[in-house]
């Protein structure tokens, strides 16, 4: 007999991991949509279903009506619909649009992994949804739990004028490789893996426990492309950029190189103490594991030796959001790209833009990392014209730096460990945003993150904004707590917790004053990220306040919020993960 009481998070998750593979219980699940929500065992709400994909949904109170550090959850689901490298074809997106008008409220989430999320699923929709799903050739396996999730990559692969190479089919080999494979169901913690082939790095490999990015060697005067390789990266409340490993990685060598790490990973015990600490970044921040050690192992599981790394160029200051009308490598055609403005997307809207697809295009979408959906292989006579019907639904191919930068997690509004509300908020702010500085030139992304988990990816953002909460009159109320200047690539840095923290109402004047203060006195073509880069916390502090103040500390004492402090609330039950 197992002693439950007396074991910790990680060994319970632990026990139910070793006792099932999930994604043999379909028949399991099956059985519960015919006999009812309360049929339902614990391990499969709080554990087993994640491996579908498939998590339960907060009672919009987020953290701070629950116990424990998770806020209580409605008797239905949120549904991860998994998208690797976000290649979408209309007839899928058709299905979701189907799918999210009869069970999901008529509202998706488009994702920072690319794939589309569904709220409000009852139990005896879910069989028939994922039947659904599996006909178009879709499906949730693999998108949540202690498992590799979607494997991301750039969503204009095999499409970008400017690409090293597509490496999209790598993507979806990787992807078939490991999502549902029983090897690796039971793994410390998630495992995220990006592969790309473009310039500007989209799919953010530096915040994957494996990014691929595409360069080139010469070798023996042939061009031969390559992959480099960095590991490890996560973000989290602990946030922690990839390592780069010396070694170049041939084409042929990507697939053995992803099962290698996955097995390292897998196999690695010290993760599984604690499932605050079960990340690959943790052998690196917490073991002592380097880069160099890294590789050796890495090396000795494969059973070969990878060429030494070659000089790669990281991009510089680029933005990645791909909204607009931009040329393809195949002559005559476009993409076009709308900005979703924070993910949010209607049944109509996916409807619209599947049928937009077939009409202008081949049928072909792209999710992307920035939440945003984009039309391929377009006529360049058309380009316009589907330009023109893409905003008359209200999916912008124009819009203003915010409504393009906005980025947000899925907040209080569905998720049981959220302080804040993020969605309602982010729309609120791009519209003040507009209104306050019309015209402003510059892009920037702007994160809005419900807790510490960054879900949103407030860190790597040039204004990354996480939910708190704050007491005013005696009531708490929703506020948020400012991290500046975060950057990938060649300047990649975390964003600076600069010590300021202000109630959700006054977050857009503090960011109007800032961006003033830019306007104001940025030096010939300096850019956010150099702005932020050349003042101090101080200042920064001074800008976003509009007059010196003191810093605070990130989270509240916990005197202040009740017993534990909602901060505190949802780092305590990190681990449990999405
Ligand atoms: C300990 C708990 C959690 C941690 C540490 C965590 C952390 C993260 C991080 C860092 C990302 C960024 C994705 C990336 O790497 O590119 C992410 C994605 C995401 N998280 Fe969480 N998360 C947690 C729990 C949750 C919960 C409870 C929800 C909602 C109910 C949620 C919803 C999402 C969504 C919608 C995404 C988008 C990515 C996807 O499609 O996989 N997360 N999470
Ligand atoms: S960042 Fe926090 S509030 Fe937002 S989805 Fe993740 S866990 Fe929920």
């Amino acid at each position: 007999m197992t002693n439950t009481a007396a074991e910790s998070k990680a060994q319970r998750v632990e026990r139910l991991k070793r006792s099932k593979n999930p994604w043999e219980g379909l028949e399991e699940i099956r059985r519960f949509a015919r006999e009812g929500f309360e049929s339902i065992p614990p391990e499969w709400l709080g554990t087993y279903f994640r491996w579908w994909g498939v998590y339960t949904q907060g009672d919009g109170a987020g953290v701070t009506g629950g116990q424990g550090g998770e806020g209580r959850a409605l008797q239905c689901f949120m549904v991860r619909i998994r998208i690797p490298n976000g290649l979408l074809s209309s007839e899928q997106l058709r299905t979701i649009a189907e799918l999210t008008r009869r069970y999901a409220h008529g509202i998706a989430d488009i994702t920072v992994r690319q794939n589309i999320q569904l709220h409000w699923v009852t139990i005896e929709a879910l069989p028939e949804l994922l039947e659904a799903l599996a006909r178009v050739g879709l499906n949730t396996t693999s998108a949540c739990g202690d498992v590799t999730r979607n494997v991301t990559g750039c969503p204009v692969a095999g499409v970008d004028a400017d690409e090293i190479c597509d490496a999209s089919p790598l993507a979806l080999e990787a992807s078939r490789m490991l999502a549902g494979n029983a090897d690796f169901y039971n793994m410390p913690r998630k495992f995220k893996i990006s592969i790309t082939g473009c310039r500007v790095w989209c799919p953010y490999p530096e915040i994957n426990d494996v990014g691929l990015t595409a360069t080139t060697r010469v070798l023996r005067g042939t061009p031969e492309v390559g992959f480099s390789l960095r590991v490890a990266g996560g973000l989290s409340t602990e946030p922690y950029l990839g390592a780069r490993l010396n070694g170049f990685v041939q084409w042929h060598q990507v697939l053995p190189a992803i099962k290698g790490i996955a097995e390292l990973f897998r196999d690695s015990d010290v993760l599984r103490e604690h499932r605050e600490r079960a990340r690959l970044k943790f052998l690196f921040l917490r073991q002592g594991w380097t880069a160099e050690g890294f590789l050796q192992e890495l090396q000795r599981r494969v059973g070969f030796e990878f060429d030494p790394a070659v000089e790669e160029a990281p991009p510089a200051d680029v933005y990645r959001d791909h909204v607009g009308i931009h040329l393809q490598k195949q002559p005559g055609l476009c993409y076009v790209g709308a900005a979703v403005l924070r993910g949010r997307i209607t049944a109509e809207q996916m409807q619209a833009a599947a049928d937009l697809a077939d009409r202008f295009a081949s049928g072909e979408l792209r999710t992307t990392n920035m939440q945003n959906l984009l039309i391929v292989n377009v006529l360049q006579a058309n380009a316009e014209a589907l330009a023109k019907e893409l905003d008359a639904i209200g999916l912008r191919v124009g819009g203003s730096s915010f409504y393009r930068g906005t980025i947000a997690c899925s907040g209080t509004e569905f998720c049981k460990l959220a302080i804040t509300e993020t969605k309602s908020f982010s729309r609120w702010l791009v519209e003040e945003l507009e209104e306050r500085l019309p015209g402003f030139d510059q892009h920037l992304k702007l994160h809005v993150t419900g807790c510490p988990n960054s879900c949103g990816q407030h860190w790597i953002a040039d204004i990354g904004i996480d939910g708190k909460k704050l007491k005013v009159d005696g009531r708490l109320v929703d506020a948020y707590y400012f991290c500046l200047g975060g950057a990938l690539g060649l300047h990649q840095a975390t964003a600076r917790p600069v010590g300021y923290r202000c109630p959700a109402t006054e977050v857009p004047e503090a960011i109007e004053r800032l961006l003033r203060q830019y306007l104001t006195v940025r030096e010939a073509g300096e850019n956010l990220r150099q702005f932020f880069a050349r003042h101090t916390d101080t200042e920064l502090r001074e800008f976003l306040a509009g007059a010196p103040v003191d810093a605070v500390a990130r989270d509240l004492p916990p005197a202040s919020a009740g017993a534990a402090g909602p901060g505190k609330l949802a780092q305590a039950a990190g681990g449990d993960g999405d």
